[in-house]
């Protein structure tokens, strides 16, 4: 099985020096790029590999790329998207602290397509590893001429600038990143217009994630078809696989596209811990709906996970099992959300730590007859088409799944709740 993205991770996630990494065949991207593609010729072979972006949204890198206008007056700016909170994903993180050639390599053939001359990587400020290691990296590949004026004779400038967040998830919302990269609130911008058009200062800006640009370098070297063929469906390539949860082993995995749930469930994380019951999933981070035992044969690629209800998002599984609350999960999941609003608009300012007082009220004992009625209009208010940006619609992904699997879970704590109640009352009105 071929994982060229971290074939070359060692066992203790040192990453290689740019010599060790260019004897594993680092770089030869860069130099096929710059002297015999064109920029249109790379364009073309992403478009052909269909590699879809591993940020969790799954919008063909192509396409995205394709709106990017040509001959636009520089600055022109591309951007790395690193700054990964999404509870339950840790997956870009190993790319960043392993791998940072391979990102800067597949950054420098990226910005070369789109003849973007200055690069960032926005990282996430608790990713301090990552920030060293990148920074070690990048004076590697100017003082080696990848990076900086004309990279290898080639006449292509760039520069590239890590730039460290400030610790909220809003950050990693793309125009709330370019506000923040300005300088401003990390509020979200209205798209249309899109970044690609209208980005950072107003130029033409490309944000993409991580582990997408870390699979440009090997679909330049290799093609377009043995990027499809990596995969084991029509969504291409392998993907960083991970799993939370209590399973005997948590962990991490380039595994190829379309393995199924049970196989990353049972083979990769070893299935569930000694007397614990698989119950479902949320299957690509926490703003994704829960899958359950009905769909363990359900293919991890974009289309196949769509059809079953939900998002393969950042394809990294977080597994509930049959000892936890699931009203406990969800609030834990709600909290976070609430916390990390952005407060710009109102029903994700508003609604958030509403739906998390309902769930809290719930645990404690303390819920009323009408609050799943609440929690079930709350969903469908903060859900897509309300709110500015994704945030609160991912939030309600969880909360909805669960309020139609395992409805019963919140009952019982009502009914619960009623039984206390009646147990204080006179027998006559029991
Ligand atoms: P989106 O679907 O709006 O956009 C995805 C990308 O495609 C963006 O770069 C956007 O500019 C581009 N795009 C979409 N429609 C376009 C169009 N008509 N024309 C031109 N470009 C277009 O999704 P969004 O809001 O950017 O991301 C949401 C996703 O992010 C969720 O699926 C969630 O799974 C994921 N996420 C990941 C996190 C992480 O830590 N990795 C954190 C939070 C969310």
């Amino acid at each position: 099985m071929e994982r060229p993205l971290t074939e070359h991770i060692r066992k203790d996630h040192r990453p290689l020096t740019l010599r060790e990494y260019e004897q594993t065949g680092g770089y030869q991207s860069v130099r096929k790029a710059l002297k015999e593609m064109t920029t249109a010729s790379i364009q073309s072979v992403v478009k052909e590999s269909n590699l879809r972006g591993r940020g969790g949204a799954g919008f063909s890198t192509g396409l995205k790329w394709s709106f990017v206008p040509m001959d636009a007056p520089k600055p022109k700016y591309l951007i790395v998207n690193a700054d990964e909170m999404e509870p339950g994903t840790f997956k870009d993180r190993l790319l960043l602290e392993s791998a940072p050639h391979q990102l800067i390599e597949g950054m420098i053939v990226s910005a070369f397509a789109l003849q973007a001359d200055t690069s960032f990587i926005f990282l996430r400020w608790a990713y301090k590893e990552a920030a060293r290691n990148i920074r070690f990296a990048m004076q590697e590949a100017y003082d080696a001429g990848y990076l900086g004026v004309n990279i290898l004779g080639s006449g292509f400038d760039l520069e590239m600038h890590l730039h460290t967040g400030v610790g909220r998830y809003m950050c990693g919302e793309e125009t709330a990143l370019l506000n923040s990269l300005e300088g401003k609130r990390a509020t979200p911008r209205a798209k249309p217009p899109f970044p690609q058009v209208s980005g950072l200062f107003g130029k033409p800006t490309i944000v993409n994630n991580v582990e997408t640009l870390s699979c440009i370098p090997h679909i330049i070297n290799k093609g377009a078809d043995w990027f499809q063929k990596l995969s084991r469906t029509s969504d291409a390539g392998t993907k960083l696989f991970g799993v939370s949860g209590k399973v005997k082993h948590p962990g991490l995995w380039e595994l190829p596209m379309g393995i199924t749930m049970r196989e990353l469930l049972e083979e990769h994380a070893g299935g569930m811990q000694a007397g614990l019951k698989f119950r479902g999933a949320l299957p690509g981070g926490a703003s994704t709906d829960f899958l359950v035992t009905e769909h363990l044969d359900v293919k991890m690629d974009y289309a196949s996970i769509a059809a079953a209800g939900s998002r393969l998002g950042t394809g990294t599984m977080i597994v509930l099992d049959d000892k936890t609350s699931v009203v406990g999960f969800v609030r834990n999941l709600i909290q976070f959300f609430a916390q990390e609003s952005c407060g710009f608009c109102t029903p994700c300012r508003e609604g958030l730590p509403w739906i998390e007082k309902i769930l809290r009220s719930l645990e404690a004992g303390d819920g009323e007859q009408n609050d799943l009625q609440l929690l079930d209009f709350h969903t469908k208010y903060l859900g897509p088409g309300n709110t500015f940006c994704a945030l609160a619609p991912g939030a309600m992904e969880p909360l909805q799944s669960a309020l139609k699997y395992f409805r019963s879970d919140f009952e019982q704590y009502i009914a619960a709740e009623l039984q206390t109640l009646a147990q204080g009352l006179p027998a006559e009105r029991k």
